[in-house]
């Protein structure tokens, strides 16, 4: 059966009466209502049930961290990573994208002002220093947090950024960070 179907997509899809769909591999006739039928619901399984999600996960992890929805599109070049667990949940995200400049964080603001350390201003030196790629969001379900899932997200995008070349700790370039967003910045890069 199944070498019978690679055989008809080598001879360009139609043999006789039957026809192989490029798409999901079904052979049907299309002479037949009930096999067109037939396939019409196949396909349409095969490529609801195989879609990733990114794009959802995306508009929850955005909505979260306050993304406005036009800025809600996956950029060319940006690289999404997934955390996935034991019982097949996302539970983590990570998008980062190539950024070629950073700016250090220099001032935590005022001090004595009864705020947490990282609810305060802050702002960056205006000296760039050469990064290889921005970690734009990361975002943990709040039910699992604190069990480096994080941590193991960004260690990912280290490794498979850019082919062949791991990026170091300071390759790396938070933008725009929430007060979570920062400490968890602050520990990862051990700055
Ligand atoms: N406050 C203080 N310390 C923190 C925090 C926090 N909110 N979050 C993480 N850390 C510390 C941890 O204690 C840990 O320290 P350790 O190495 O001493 O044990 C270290 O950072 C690593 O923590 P992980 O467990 O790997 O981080 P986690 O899986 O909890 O994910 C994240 C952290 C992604 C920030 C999560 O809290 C989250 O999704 N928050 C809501 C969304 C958010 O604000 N994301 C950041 C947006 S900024 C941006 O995307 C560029
Ligand atoms: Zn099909």
């Amino acid at each position: 059966q199944r070498l019978f179907f690679i055989c008809l997509k080598d001879f360009g899809q139609k043999l006789g009466q039957l026809t192989a769909c490029d798409g999901c591999g079904m052979t049907y006739s299309e002479q037949e209502p009930s096999d067109i039928v037939l396939h019409t619901k196949f396909h349409k399984n095969i490529f609801n049930t195989l879609k990733f999600p990114v794009q959802t996960v995306r508009n929850i992890v955005d909505a979260e961290l306050g993304f406005a929805s036009e800025h809600r599109r996956i950029v060319p070049g940006e690289q999404t990573f997934l955390y996935i667990s034991g019982d097949q949940q996302v539970v983590g995200c990570c998008v980062a994208q190539i950024v070629t400049k950073g700016y250090r964080v220099i001032s935590d603001g005022q001090t004595g002002d009864g705020q947490s350390a990282t609810s305060k201003p802050w702002c960056c030196s205006t000296n760039a220093e050469p990064v290889k790629c921005g970690i734009s969001r990361i975002w943990v379900l709040a039910s699992e947090r604190g069990q480096k899932i994080g941590s193991k997200l960004i260690d990912c995008v280290r490794y498979h950024f850019i082919l062949g070349y791991p990026l170091k700790k300071a390759d790396l370039a938070f933008s725009d960070p929430t007060p979570d967003g920062r400490s968890f910045a602050t520990r990862y890069m051990g700055t």
